[in-house]
C-alpha cells in the first residue's frame, strides 16, 4: 500500500497536471470561454477529483469513458442518476439539482467538437509515459545521425506508428521494426516502403516516399537493430521514472 506522502504526491501530480490541462484547454488557441454556471460546474470536477476516472481531451483516469464530448451523448436523467446514484464503477456523489445544472453546463461547453474531441491515449504523451512517447523521447535522446534521424520523423510523423508499436508484434499483426533489417535485406525494404504488402495488412506508405526517404526510413531501421538492447532499457526507466500508475489510484478514496 502507499505510504501517505506517495499518495500526496500522486495526488499533488493528478492536481498539476489538471492545472496545466485546464491552462492548455482554456487558453487562447483552444477558446472555450466557460459560463459562470460552468465555472462553478468545473470546481466541482476538480473538487469530486472526476479526473482521476475520466479524461477531457485524453488526458485523466481510464476508468471512466472521455468525458470531452459526454454532453452529446449523455441526457440529462441520465446525468442525474450518475450523479447521484453512480452507476458500476461511478461512485454516487449525491449532488443536489443546483449542482447537477452546474456540472451539465460544464460539459456541455467543453463539448465543443469544432475545437478538438476526446481521444483515448494509453498513459499520458505529454509527460512520455505511452510506451510510444517512451520510445520517441528515448529515440531523440539516442542522438542518432542526421540520415537515420529524417527516418524517425518520416515514421513518427506518418502513420507507421499506428500499427507498429515498438519492441512487439501489435495486435494488427504489424511487426517489431528494430529487429526489421534481420529478417528483410535493404533490396526488400525498399520495395516494403514502396509499395506496402497489402495483402499481409501493410498498405503502400501514404503520401508516397521519395528514394531519399526510403534510404532515410532504412538507416533509420539499421540504427534501431544496432541500438535496440539500450533503447529496451531506456524506454522501460523513462515509463518506470515518469509514469504515473492510474490503475494504483486511491479512487476509492472518493466514493
Ligand atoms: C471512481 C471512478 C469515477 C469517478 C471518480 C467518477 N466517475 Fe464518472 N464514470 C465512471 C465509470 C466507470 C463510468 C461508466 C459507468 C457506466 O457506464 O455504467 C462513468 C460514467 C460517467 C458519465 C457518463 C459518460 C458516458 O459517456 O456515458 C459521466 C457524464 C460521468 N461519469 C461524470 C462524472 C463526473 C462529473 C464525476 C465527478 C463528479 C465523475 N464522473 C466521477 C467512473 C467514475
Ligand atoms: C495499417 C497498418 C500498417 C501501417 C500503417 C504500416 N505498416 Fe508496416 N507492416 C504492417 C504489417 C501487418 C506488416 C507485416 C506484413 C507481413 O506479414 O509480412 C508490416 C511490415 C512492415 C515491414 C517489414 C518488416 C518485417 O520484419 O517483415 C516494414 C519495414 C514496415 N512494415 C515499415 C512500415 C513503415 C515505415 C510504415 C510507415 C510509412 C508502415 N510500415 C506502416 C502494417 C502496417
Amino acid at each position: 500500500m502507499f505510504a501517505p506522502t506517495s499518495k500526496k504526491i500522486l495526488l499533488a501530480v493528478l492536481v498539476a497536471s489538471y492545472v496545466i490541462q485546464s491552462g492548455l484547454v482554456y487558453s487562447d488557441d483552444v477558446d472555450i470561454r466557460l459560463s459562470e454556471d460552468a465555472v462553478q460546474g468545473r470546481k466541482l470536477f476538480h473538487d469530486g477529483s472526476c479526473q482521476v476516472c475520466h479524461q477531457l481531451w485524453g488526458q485523466g483516469g481510464f476508468l471512466g469513458p472521455d468525458l470531452t464530448n459526454a454532453a452529446s451523448r449523455v441526457d440529462e436523467t441520465r446525468l442525474a442518476s450518475l450523479l447521484t446514484v453512480g452507476s458500476g464503477q461511478m461512485p454516487s456523489y449525491r449532488y443536489d439539482a443546483r449542482e447537477i445544472a452546474f456540472l451539465r453546463a460544464f460539459l456541455e461547453e467543453i463539448d465543443r467538437p469544432d475545437v478538438g474531441r476526446g481521444q483515448l491515449r494509453l498513459g499520458d504523451p505529454a509527460s512520455g509515459t505511452s510506451p510510444q512517447a517512451a520510445f520517441e523521447a528515448a529515440v531523440v535522446a539516442g542522438n542518432l545521425p542526421a540520415d537515420a534521424r529524417a527516418g524517425f520523423e518520416t515514421f513518427r510523423s506518418g502513420i507507421c506508428s499506428a500499427c507498429h508499436f515498438p519492441f512487439q508484434r501489435s495486435i494488427v499483426g504489424a511487426p517489431d521494426l528494430s529487429t526489421a533489417v534481420d529478417r528483410v535485406d535493404d533490396a526488400g525494404l525498399r520495395t516494403v516502403l514502396s509499395e506496402g504488402r497489402p495483402l499481409l495488412g501493410m498498405p503502400p506508405p501514404a503520401p508516397v516516399l521519395s528514394d531519399g526517404q526510403k534510404d532515410e526510413m532504412i538507416a533509420y531501421l539499421h540504427w534501431l537493430r544496432e541500438n535496440r538492447s539500450g533503447l529496451v532499457g531506456e524506454v522501460e526507466r523513462r515509463q518506470r521514472e515518469r509514469g504515473v500508475d492510474w490503475s494504483r489510484l486511491p479512487w476509492w478514496e472518493f466514493r
